[in-house]
């Protein structure tokens, strides 16, 4: 078998006395799309934070295509080719949903173009916005305020964003949280169609209907330590799965 797009070995991190994460191996393959589930405080978010080095691991290696990234700045982690979105979504207070697709792409263009308003800037820059807008359904709303978009919406906007710079992974940190069942529905759709264009997706989920009918392969946290992986039919049935998270808060 190939080696995964991303790979993770041993993974520790540790806050004072908490072990947020214990020896976490892992790997997502390419064109794939993965779940982590687990009950709250299962080290889901820490292990996003790991990869896109918000965090540093106190031990193991992070690789993406055999490049380890441990140590290397957020965004220098972002140019290696993975983007991300928050649970707590991070929207700019005063930017549209148009804006919001130009700033986080990288710059390619020469330094005098940059001091150019937003809407005149880098035309690659443009047509990729456009194509993700059109994408995620927001070409209507394109010049509202992110911030006064419907919850739903806003979750679109981000995930919009991080697609625009085009990233090899995706992480998406409870991307339906708060959405009903038809916006997620939707949602499920547009990561299926993604899937199909070669984008390899990690998400973090609570919602188990949604996990189990998107993702190819989960992995499991509880209190920092993987106690199980598998195919959603196997993970669901797996006692300890059912007896660590199932059970308790669902
Ligand atoms: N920056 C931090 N400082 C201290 N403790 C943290 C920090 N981030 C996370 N933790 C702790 O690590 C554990 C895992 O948290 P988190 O990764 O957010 O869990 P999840 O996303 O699975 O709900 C929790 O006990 C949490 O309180
Ligand atoms: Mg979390």
């Amino acid at each position: 078998m190939s080696a995964p797009l991303l790979q993770l070995g041993e993974v520790t991190k540790s806050f004072g006395g908490i072990h947020a994460l214990s020896a976490v191996t892992s790997g997502v393959p390419e064109g794939k799309i993965v779940g982590i589930i687990g009950p709250n405080g299962a080290g889901k978010t820490t292990l996003f934070n790991v990869i896109t080095g918000a965090y540093r691991a106190d031990s193991g290696t992070v690789r993406l295509n055999g490049t380890a990234l441990n140590g290397l700045p957020p965004h220098q982690i972002a140019r290696e080719g993975i983007a991300r979105t928050f649970q707590n979504i991070r929207l700019f207070p005063s930017m549209t949903v148009w804006e919001h697709l130009l700033v986080a792409q990288p710059h390619r263009e020469s330094w005098w173009r940059r001091l150019l308003p937003v809407g005149w800037g880098d035309p690659a820059a443009q047509v990729r916005a456009v194509e993700v807008m059109e994408f995620f359904g927001l070409t209507d709303l394109r010049d509202r305020p992110a911030k006064s978009l419907p919850y739903g919406m806003q979750r679109r906007v981000e995930m919009a964003r991080a697609l625009t710079a085009r990233p090899k992974l995706l992480l998406l940190d409870e991307p339906v949280a708060g959405m009903n069942h038809d916006e997620a529905e939707e949602i499920r759709q547009l990561m299926l169609k993604l899937r199909a264009t070669g984008l390899t997706i990690l998400l973090i989920e609570h919602d188990m209907n949604f996990v189990m009918r998107l993702c190819d392969y989960l992995y499991v946290l509880d209190f920092g330590v993987l106690i199980a992986e598998g195919a959603p039919s196997e993970v669901r049935t797996n006692p300890r799965v059912l007896d660590a998270y199932l059970g308790k808060d669902e």
